[in-house]
């Protein structure tokens, strides 16, 4: 069966820290409105990963390609503007402003065409926030902190959106709702790549995982055939999550 083209494709990227190898010949490509589960163990790379796909540090070695262009020594600012978004593992609402304002000022850095306070509004109709727009964090559930973490996210143009334990700390309800919202968007056509620890959750959501174990992939395929590849569970799994017989 013909492959869609790789809207993301990561080749061959290592990065060291100092003497640490953080990630180590990392390949995998990513197809147009796909959901990718990236997993592993504390300290196995994603974030690392997630900071080289958006330009925020460089590799070491090896190229990172968006929709067919080598981006690798693009500026993370511009790699935004052309709609390659991620959120970060911490929460960095700003609790004097408004949700509405939060969106803002990140719409005032990303929208270069278009007016951001359009954008801003789009983003949060996105998210189902628009009741929201007025209240402070402080005001809002947790879900809904989440949500605008979102919105941050992918206002303005966005086309891969990367996910960063964006549902550590809820409730399995709490992340079954954003779950929904993080779908939504993907049916609207974005392509995601989801970083989250709570196996039920990552298998439900994604069509394929990518797992990383010291820097290293030690599996890329349907998240059936690797929740039940006996590397991935020795590596990671084990008591989280083992198949049923
Ligand atoms: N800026 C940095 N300087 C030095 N070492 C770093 C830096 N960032 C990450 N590391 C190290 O690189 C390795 C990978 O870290 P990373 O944060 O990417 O892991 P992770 O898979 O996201 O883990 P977690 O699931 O705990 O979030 C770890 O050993 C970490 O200590
Ligand atoms: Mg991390």
């Amino acid at each position: 069966m013909a492959r869609n083209p790789a809207v993301l494709e990561v080749t061959s990227v290592h990065r060291k820290f100092g003497g640490l190898q953080a990630l180590s010949d990392v390949s995998f490509a990513v197809e147009q409105q796909e959901v990718v589960g990236l997993i592993g163990p504390n300290g196995a790379g994603k974030s690392t990963l997630f900071e080289v796909i958006s330009g925020n540090i460089p590799p070491s070695s090896g190229a990172i390609a968006f929709h067919g262009d080598d981006v690798t020594r693009m500026a993370a600012f511009r790699r935004r503007r052309s709609g390659l978004c991620r959120t970060f593992q911490k929460i960095r609402l700003f609790g004097a402003l408004t949700v509405a304002q939060n969106v803002a000022v990140a719409a005032q850095q990303c929208v270069v065409d278009g007016n951001w306070r359009d954008e801003v509004a789009s983003a949060l109709a996105k998210l189902r926030l628009t009741a929201q727009a007025d209240r402070y964090p402080s005001e809002i559930t947790l879900p809904d902190r989440k949500k605008v973490e979102i919105a941050r996210a992918i206002v303005g143009r966005c086309r891969v959106l990367m996910l960063d334990e964006c549902l550590s700390g809820l409730t399995r309800d709490e992340a079954d709702e954003v779950v929904q919202e993080i779908l939504g968007l993907n049916r609207q056509g974005l392509t995601i790549i989801v970083v989250e620890h709570v196996m039920p959750v990552v298998m439900a959501m994604a069509q394929r995982l990518v797992v990383l174990q010291h820097g290293c992939v030690i599996a890329d395929g349907p998240p059936k055939e690797v929740a039940a590849n006996p590397v991935v569970i020795e590596a990671y799994l084990g008591a989280r999550h083992r198949p049923a017989p």
